[in-house]
């Protein structure tokens, strides 16, 4: 007998629990844990022991006729590279975002490009259907043949898809979608994850592939638990920052491409618009050179991709210096700090340290470490880092300046763009014989106080402890 039980779930991750408590266990988050209803069956055939014999599985050799699945594209090549080459029929995709980051934008554009070859539907539970037609005339796209739906009952869209002969399904967003089953409000844990799991095994059976958009919670991460990016096969996000045009659609999880892959776009009057040189766009409005600025030489996914890095020293009137990082990680902006200190005796602990990466980017490489030292130096001495000049390289707690995967493609990137000077760490033990890349002047530094001496030898005066310190 199916039997309703009373359940008290978190709803940032998953966890379960007999009783409420205000602190969640498993994520330490407060608050986040609420009644949730779940229906329990009769227990799954009993353990090892009693129930009914299964069939035996038959294994097979991994060598074997499977041919690489052939893929919808989509025509926005940025998308088509952040999802690696194209949409996968019988997949799924989730794609997540802060409100009003273009989610639905992009999928709309997404689905009108391909309707012309691909039957397109798309369901909404979010907006009316005027609210589309309105949005749909904007981007141009009111001609295209998209089906579109506006529905949040996962009963009536799954009877809706079976019958149907759709190739491209897009579900706007999954939190709105609700499962009459099930006790629970639209958004919780079990009905994001029972709504997401019918769909995707529809899009499996049926063969179409699914994009759902999911909501992120205030930490950035899909709301709802984890699972739901388990259950997916590409995980895409879409960042930004509020105030900057660029969008950049990331995918974090990907079982038909390479993760890390990016795509670019800015958003327009007309929708977003793909951004194929987005070097160029994130050192846009670079003047003559000014102290406290540093272009790296970054890698996103298997793209080459120059940022420009800020840096901010100015003396505290606090007694706790304020550090602040936007675009980057704080707590390695910290440690290089610490290592500028440590190793090279250039001590910032009395200043408010300000660093930013330029154009909305967020760089999670740790080779981008030599680049934030440099602008951090910069800012310092009140002088520039020499024109046209790129930097790269990841800093060890040491001072030592570390080799970074892919140097070559990352400098001629740089060449490209007519920049002349690169800062590199020496060449690794892969390659033997120094790359030369023609018309790069390459500076190999092996330890940071080597970065520092670039500066001239009175950057340490600059940082002499005020009176009365230590
Ligand atoms: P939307 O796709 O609705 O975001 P999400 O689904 O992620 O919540 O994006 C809406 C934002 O994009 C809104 O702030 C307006 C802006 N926008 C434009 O600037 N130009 C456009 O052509 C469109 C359609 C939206
Ligand atoms: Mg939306």
């Amino acid at each position: 007998m199916a039997k309703t039980q009373s359940r008290f779930i978190c709803q940032n991750c998953g966890a379960e629990y007999r009783k409420w408590t205000g602190r969640c266990e498993g994520c330490g988050e407060w608050n986040s844990i609420e009644e949730e209803r779940v229906e329990k069956g009769p227990k799954a055939a009993g353990g090892i022991a009693g129930g009914a014999k299964g069939k035996t599985i038959d294994f097979v050799a991994l060598e074997g006729q499977s041919a690489s699945p052939p893929r919808m594209i989509s025509g926005i090549a940025e998308l088509d590279r952040a999802c690696g080459g194209g949409l996968v029929p019988g997949s799924a995709l989730l794609v997540g975002g802060d409100p009003g980051i273009g989610k639905s934008t992009i999928l709309l554009q997404a689905v009108g490009a391909m309707a012309a070859k691909h039957k397109c539907a798309y369901i909404s539970g979010e907006e009316a259907i005027d609210q589309v037609r309105m949005r749909a005339a904007r981007l141009g796209l009111s001609k295209t043949k998209v089906d579109f739906a506006a529905a949040t009952s996962l009963r009536d869209i799954i009877t809706t898809l079976e019958a149907s002969s759709h190739e491209v399904v897009v579900i706007d967003s999954i939190q709105t979608m609700y499962a009459d089953t099930l006790d629970s409000a639209p958004g919780t844990v079990s009905q994001v994850r029972a709504c997401a799991l019918e769909l995707i095994r529809l899009a499996k059976r049926r063969g179409f592939a699914i994009l759902l958009v999911g909501h992120v919670t205030k930490e950035g991460q899909i709301a709802g638990p984890r699972v739901l990016e388990h259950m997916v096969d590409t995980v895409l996000y879409f960042e930004g920052e509020r105030g900057h045009q660029f969008r950049i659609l990331r995918a974090v999880k990907n079982r038909f491409g390479a993760t890390d892959e990016i795509g670019v776009f800015e958003m327009g009057d007309a929708g977003l618009v793909e951004v194929p040189n987005p070097s160029a766009l994130f050192l846009a409005d670079r003047d003559s050179p000014v102290s406290g600025t540093a272009v790296f030489a970054g890698l996103e996914g298997t793209r080459p991709m120059l940022v420009e890095i800020q840096a901010l020293v100015a003396q505290s009137a606090l007694a706790t210096p304020r550090r602040a990082v936007v675009g980057w990680d704080s707590a390695r902006m910290n440690m290089i700090l610490a290592v500028l200190d440590a190793r090279c005796g250039l001590a910032l602990g009395q200043f408010d340290v300000y660093l930013n990466v330029a154009g909305g980017l967020r760089v999670g490489e740790p080779a981008a470490d030599m680049a934030v030292a440099a602008a951090l130096i910069s800012a310092v001495a009140d002088k520039p880092v020499p024109n046209e000049t790129v930097i790269v390289g990841e800093i060890g707690l040491s001072g030592e300046v570390r080799p970074v995967g892919q140097l070559e493609s990352r400098l001629k990137e740089a060449t490209k763009l007519g920049f002349g000077n690169a800062y590199t760490p020496k060449n690794g033990m892969q390659a033997k014989k120094k790359m030369s890349i023609k018309g790069l002047n390459q500076t190999e530094i092996g330890h940071l106080q080597d970065l520092v001496n670039l500066f001239g030898d009175d950057v340490r005066d600059k940082v002499r402890p005020r009176e009365g310190m230590y």
